[in-house]
């Protein structure tokens, strides 16, 4: 780490800038001493004084060693996730163990499920949600509920609609999408328990048998519950894939409704990061590297996009926007605010000395764009 001087206009002042020399009123006394770490207020009042320019501390840094970080941090992610536990609201936290229970009722009671009882739970969970958005880190891990299908088609139906939130999905189209998600898998009741409980890897006739469910799940949604196409339509295509490789239909790109790309997103990220019979689970930061991995391939790149920023985990070396325009890559830590290297002024201009933002001390600041393809071709080309 190499520690020069840099003089700046004071318009192009930032928050976290350090001064590398004290600044003085119009008396001659001193305002700010060197080495004081600058806050948008008194950015405010440097402005203020008529001064043209200011000298601030530049720190330049070796490039990211990404590769050889990536456990050290994931092991970070994890913990941090603990923390990220603590700042959700207890009523919220009772209001989800509430649908979480309504589901065990519902959901396993077979014929009588009835569509207006979905709705009802899908309903006070979009409230939980708008009320506090942040409700979904501490619903993605309901390790709790035994039954993976429960646990897994609530967490899919929370994932679901915050990210429909963060896509701006109005009320009504939220409880479409939160229905289809929560009974998503339905159609799985109807395939045998020993195929669908194998351990072992399926072979092809039983993968074809397993397939099936998305054809069921559409029947039971469309002709017993009596659901709307577009939320019947979740149960049919949610395992269909961008490039075409996905059943049953092989649908491609944008002929798969943005309702079932959405969960199918969901589904793959809590899948992989929630125990199951036939295999381990990931850790959070993993689930993310493969959403990128995929993204254009398997799944909506814009939808992973803004499936990352909701949940938080941005991967070390990330380019991310930031809401002053400004690019920036990705330094590590707190999940939710990282410690964010400003590369790039929000006039596109290249820096030739970075310095960084850290998001958790600027609560103004924050990311508001991903440049996942940049990562992904970096990744690719190792
Ligand atoms: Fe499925």
């Amino acid at each position: 780490m190499i520690t020069n001087k840099r003089q700046v206009t004071s318009k192009d002042l930032k928050p976290d800038m350090i001064l590398a020399e004290p600044i003085y009123d119009i008396d001659g006394k001193t305002l700010f001493s060197e080495g004081l770490r600058l806050n948008v207020k008194r950015i405010e009042r440097i402005r203020n004084l008529d001064k043209n320019t200011v000298f601030i501390e530049e720190i330049s840094y070796e490039p990211i060693k990404e590769k050889s970080m990536v456990h050290e941090h994931a092991s970070i992610f994890e913990k941090n996730a603990a923390k990220r536990k603590s700042i959700i609201l207890n009523e919220t936290r009772t209001e989800a163990s509430h649908v979480v229970s309504e589901m065990l009722d519902t959901v396993l009671d077979g014929n009588s499920i009835k569509a207006e009882k979905i709705k009802k739970i899908v309903e006070r969970m979009i409230g939980a949600i708008l009320l506090d958005e942040r409700v979904v880190l501490n619903l993605s891990n309901l390790s709790a509920i035994d039954d993976y299908l429960l646990s897994h088609s609530v967490n899919v139906c929370v994932l679901s609609l915050v990210a429909g939130v963060y896509l701006g999905l109005t009320q009504a189209k939220l409880m479409k999408l939160g229905s289809g998600a929560l009974i998503h898998d339905i159609g799985k009741m109807l395939v045998p328990q020993e195929v669908y409980n194998k351990p072992d890897k399926l072979s092809d006739e039983e993968f074809k048998i397993v397939q099936q469910h998305t054809i069921y799940g559409h029947k039971i949604l469309r002709d017993t519950l009596k659901f709307d196409s577009e939320t019947a339509n979740i149960a049919l295509f949610h395992h269909e894939r961008m490039d075409g490789l996905g059943y049953p239909h092989k649908l491609t790109k944008h002929d798969i409704p943005i309702f079932a790309k959405i969960v199918a997103v969901a589904d793959v990220f809590d899948a992989l990061t929630s125990k199951r019979i036939y295999c381990d689970k990931v850790d959070y930061y993993h689930g993310v590297l493969y959403l990128i991995e995929h993204a254009d391939t398997q799944f909506d790149i814009e939808i992973v996009k803004k499936f990352i920023t909701m949940i938080g985990y941005y991967p070390i070396g990330l380019y991310v926007k930031l809401n002053t325009g400004d690019i920036g890559q990705v330094m590590s830590k707190n999940m939710l605010c990282p410690v964010v290297r400003i590369v790039k002024d929000s006039n596109g201009q290249t820096l030739q000395n970075y310095y960084e933002i850290d998001l958790y001390k600027n609560p103004g600041i924050s990311i508001i764009d991903l440049n996942i393809e940049e990562f992904k071709n970096r990744r690719a080309s190792k």
